[in-house]
């Protein structure tokens, strides 16, 4: 097992794992050459914990979701490695039938455009029945009665004739609720959500998102919620995984993170967001170009950007490890990061260090 590999299991002591991610790469072959999409994410995940998934556009968040449910497009062809230990086997190289069975009823996923996850052509009645039918042995009226009920539980009033509707009959809110019932019509182990909200108006987001709340406290279902949004972060989820460029680069409780990030992104992203005083002055977007994933990273992603790198930072990939004695610092506070910053260094965004210059680029770089 990889150094990077050993930190992901990292966890408060007599934790009960739900999902156990290690070293996960996802490489897409093009004609004209390859995308470095995933380059080795570890993370873990309890039974019945909410993880927010952060990072900006590009960085592998929803190709980590998809190579963990193994949905990847077969085209191009994704090279898939390391490990998925999902309830206690390894899932990256289950035969698919198996995989079938796990998909819906263990895992489930809601996407962002919930338009594209349905079937315009079936009427949502037959659509989460079949869903139902697919993993259980219910006769038609029992699926029936199931959906119906589903519907009442995601807030969809008259749901018996709301289940003889189309899909473009509903409205985007209620199309995302029909979702989120049927991701949970089977009381998955774990619901892997990405941006379910990012289509929809700011009233509907939140009452989307409470109900989604609400339904994984009842059934225990532990939650992946992918995000551009901090402050659903702050009120969802009880740990965060940042990530860039295809890796996690820091993870912690989520109150830490906010509070104590020891990642320069994670201090950049978090600048980059308006505060919730209302003081947009301090708005500071992260200067520089996200990275090109068509090369293989050398050294630290964020190297180019980043105003603490030292000389190594070009060079060496930091692993994912504990702060350990770090002072303050939560025990699972995970950095992937040569020279993690400060406390007094947050608020200002840079390091405070008298004569500090980040190192320049090897002239190979240059
Ligand atoms: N099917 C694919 N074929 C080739 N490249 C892909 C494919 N899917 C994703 N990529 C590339 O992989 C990288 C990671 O993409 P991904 O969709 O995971 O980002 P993301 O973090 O989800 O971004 P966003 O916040 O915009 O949704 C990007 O460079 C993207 O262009
Ligand atoms: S200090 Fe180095 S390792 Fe840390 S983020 Fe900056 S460049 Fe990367
Ligand atoms: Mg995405």
């Amino acid at each position: 097992m990889s150094p990077t590999a050993a930190s992901a299991s990292h966890r408060a002591p007599g934790s009960a794992s739900l999902l156990d991610v290690r070293d996960l790469r996802v490489r897409f072959r093009m004609v004209d050459g390859t995308i470095f999409a995933v380059n080795g994410v570890s993370l873990h995940l309890d039974r019945g914990e909410t993880l927010g998934l952060v990072g900006e556009s590009g960085s592998g968040k929803s190709v980590t979701s998809l190579a963990l449910m193994r949905l990847l497009p077969p085209q191009p062809a994704a090279e898939v490695s390391g490990a998925i230990v999902f309830d206690g086997r390894d899932i990256s190289s289950l035969p698919e039938k198996q995989m079938r069975s796990i998909r819906g009823r263990d895992i489930a996923m809601v996407f962002q455009d919930p338009m594209t996850s349905l079937n315009p052509v079936l009427r949502i009645g037959e659509q989460v029945e079949e869903t139902i039918r697919a993993h259980r042995e219910v006769d038609s009226a029992g699926a029936r009665a199931r959906a119906a009920e589903l519907l009442r539980l995601v807030g969809i009033a008259d749901a018996e004739r709301q289940l003889e509707r189309y899909p473009h009959e509903f409205s985007g809110g209620m199309r995302q609720r029909v979702m989120i019932a049927m991701a949970l019509a089977l009381e998955p182990k774990l619901l892997i959500a990405d941006e379910p909200t990012t289509a929809l108006d700011v009233t509907i987001q939140a009452q989307v998102l409470e109900l989604l709340k609400q339904l994984t406290t009842e059934t225990g279902t532990a939650v992946i919620l992918i995000t551009h949004d901090l402050g659903v972060v702050a009120r969802m989820t009880r740990r965060v995984a940042v990530m860039y460029a295809g890796k996690v680069v820091e993870s912690a409780p989520t109150g830490e993170l906010f509070a104590n990030p020891k990642h320069p992104y994670t201090v950049g992203l978090l600048h980059s967001i308006p505060r919730l005083d209302g003081e947009v002055g301090m708005l500071r977007p992260i200067e520089g170009s996200p990275p090109d994933l068509r090369t293989e990273p050398m050294g630290c992603p964020f190297a180019p950007r980043c105003a603490w790198r030292l000389e190594v930072c070009w060079e060496q990939m930091p692993d994912l490890l504990p702060l350990g004695s770090m002072a303050g610092s939560a025990p699972e506070h995970l950095v992937a990061c040569h020279d993690p910053v400060r406390p007094p260094e947050v608020e200002l965004a840079r390091p405070d260090r008298p004569g500090f210059e980040p190192a320049p680029p090897p002239r190979a770089l240059a």
